[in-house]
């Protein structure tokens, strides 16, 4: 598909018509990928069959009976939509019930939820950060985070990724009245790192800094039960907020901030993304509510899950693949080269496999990667397809 030049004379719509990443996207075309069908980890892109190795879905939930059952009843109940926002017509009894839920499950006192985890972590920096604060963030934070940050009018100071000594330093230049937060993910989705949370944490509560943790992807895969990567380190209690989804381990969508009741009373009086926005749908809620009873009553999707990523860990190591160092189901396998990991990903699909093309400035310079991550319903049918695909595209282009 090309860009049409349409021979606009306003600069917005002319830059539109001529935006060099947009062509460039369109040429080669590895997103938007509109698939046919779905089933289990297999899916049909124009007509043709590939195995999923890239989804998020990673206790792979989404076509769990009770899960499906959630859904409909809550549709059933309440039908499609919400009407309005929590903050006016749009609360709903279903919403209190699964944030209570979500509270009790991750060790916090009160939950809010919304229609995505990106607003929920957007809102969870800048419901709180203000002018005259300082933020201070990770390099490699999600973006959800980053446009927190810009929203909030503080000022923002970057650390080096997973550096706890460089954001010392930078605290050390900081005058202690200064209201400050600290914001990380727990898990970095394109590069599968844990944060060194416990040592994050100790510097926060010295520097009497307020915790804001990014949990999507450990919410439902790590600690004990899936209860996320605060629950791993035992430090549960010294995060001020922890934020979320339900696209990932809860199959469904929507996000969650919990926190102390203060601090998410606080959030629904600040927030304008609470404020003016439409409650998450029945649909979303119902689906979610009912994987997090799965999450606790059948333990085997997170068993497989790790089991899983083990496998998967393992064709790449015995292919000599750069995994970055990834500890988690979310395994980039990382090329270095834009045009190299474009023709990398290109070849895997021929062969069978779906993964995700990433680039900067998703990720950083020379880091251009390929992200995959491993699902609870991979098959070794599926495994066997992905190591073939693997070593076909590391023999033509590594
Ligand atoms: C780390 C992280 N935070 C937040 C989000 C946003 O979640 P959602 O897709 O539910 O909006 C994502 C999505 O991929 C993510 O990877």
């Amino acid at each position: 598909m090309a860009l049409l030049n349409l021979g606009s004379k306003n600069p917005i719509a002319k830059r539109c018509e001529s935006d060099s990443l947009t062509k460039e996207r369109l040429k080669y075309n590895p997103l938007y990928l509109s698939l046919d069908r779905q089933e289990a980890t297999r899916v049909w892109l124009q007509g043709e069959e590939k195995v999923m190795l890239t989804s998020n879905e990673y206790l792979g939930l989404g076509e769990h009976p009770k899960v499906i059952e959630g859904g409909k009843k809550a549709m059933d109940e309440w039908g499609s939509g919400t009407t309005g926002a929590r903050s006016a017509n749009g609360s709903r009894y279903f919403h209190e019930r699964l944030e209570e839920k979500i509270a009790d499950f991750l060790g916090k006192e009160a939950c809010h939820v919304s229609v995505a985890g990106y607003v929920s972590c957007i809102t969870s920096v800048a419901a709180f950060a203000q002018r005259g604060d300082v933020v201070l963030a990770d390099k490699n934070n999600h973006s959800s985070l980053v446009s927190g940050m810009k929203l909030s009018d503080a000022r923002v100071e970057r650390f080096s990724h997973n550096n706890v000594a460089d954001l010392e330093d930078i605290l050390s230049y900081e005058k202690s009245k200064t209201p400050k937060l600290l914001v990380f993910d727990g898990i970095y989705s394109m590069e599968g790192h844990i944060a060194p949370v416990r040592e994050l944490v100790e510097v926060a509560k010295n520097h009497d800094c307020f915790a804001v943790m990014d949990d999507a992807h450990g919410f439902g895969v790590m600690g004990e039960g899936g209860r996320g990567t605060a629950h791993h380190f035992g430090v549960t209690d010294e995060l001020d907020i922890i934020c979320g989804s339900f696209s990932k381990a809860l199959s469904s969508t929507g996000g969650f901030v919990v926190g102390s009741r203060a601090a998410i009373e606080y959030l629904r009086t600040h927030s304008k993304q609470t404020i003016f926005s439409a409650a998450i749908s029945p649909a979303a809620a119902g689906c979610a509510e009912a994987a997090l009873e799965v999450l606790q009553t059948e333990p085997e999707h997170l068993e497989k899950l790790w089991e899983n990523t083990k496998r998967l860990k393992g064709i790449y190591e015995s292919i000599g693949l750069d995994t970055w160092g990834s500890d988690t189901p979310a395994i980039p396998v990382v090329i270095g080269d834009r045009m190299r990991a474009y023709f990398f990903w290109k070849t895997l699909l021929e062969n069978g496999v779906f993964s995700i093309l990433s680039t900067t400035p998703a990720v950083p310079p020379g880091k251009d990667l390929i992200r995959t991550a491993a699902s609870a319903r991979h098959t070794e049918e599926d495994f066997e397809i992905i190591e073939k695909a693997f070593r076909i595209a590391a023999k033509k282009h590594l």
